[in-house]
């Protein structure tokens, strides 16, 4: 599949700056603690879409700083990768009440602003953490577990799907299907992840 990413002529930072005002979702800008943007490397070779906010990511402004996120900074670390060297962002910009799924027009109206990052941060790939994140960024509706395995392509990268850190809280045993993506992942930059090899930062 063959996608486009939107206008960055702002920078990241001009992007942020109009996140942080927008109030095209009403209900998102009157629950919202703060916009949540995105975070790390603007000129990253990785860039991770998640879902949204929740609610410890609403109050400290920052993606995926909570129990998911914990997981997903032990999935990078086992990478060889510093979660630093890594852009991450979500679908929405902003936290949906009682962490319910975005709506199809609150992902409209964010699109614009995740199209800008993915054109400023310009990665070699992008993985989509989760259905919400791949069915978004896709226009798909077929399940992660069709999803995954392979590589499409949008705004010039290399777009991998795999499962999302919070259902790998519920689901543990799904832990080994994403590590094969990883290795899929690191693979095509080959990079060989072997769990000997973890701690190496061959990326
Ligand atoms: N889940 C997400 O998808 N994104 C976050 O930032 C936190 C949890």
């Amino acid at each position: 599949m063959t996608g486009t990413a939107g206008d960055a002529s702002g920078g990241l930072e001009g992007i942020a700056g109009v996140v942080a005002g927008c109030r095209l979702c009403q209900e998102l800008a009157e629950t919202r603690t703060q916009t949540v943007f995105g975070v790390g490397d603007p000129n990253a070779k990785i860039l991770f879409v998640g879902e949204a906010p929740g609610a410890d990511e609403d109050r400290l402004g920052e993606p995926f700083v909570g129990r998911a996120g914990k997981l997903l900074n032990q999935i990078i670390e086992a990478c060889g990768m510093r979660r630093e060297e890594i852009y991450i962002c979500n679908i929405l910009k902003c936290r949906p009440p009682g962490n319910r799924n975005p709506s199809p027009e609150e992902a409209g109206n964010c699109r614009q602003f995740l199209d800008g990052q993915i054109a400023s941060v310009q990665p070699e790939y992008i993985v989509c953490w989760g259905s919400v994140a791949a069915k978004n960024l896709l226009d798909s509706t077929e399940t992660i577990g069709r999803m995954r395995r392979q590589f499409f392509e949008y705004g010039g990268a290399k777009v991998l799907c795999t499962y999302h850190p919070s259902y790998l809280l519920r689901n543990p045993s799904a832990k080994k299907d994403v590590w094969e993506d990883m290795q899929l992942l690191f693979a095509d930059m080959g990079v060989t992840l072997t769990a000997a090899k973890r701690s190496d930062n061959g990326a």
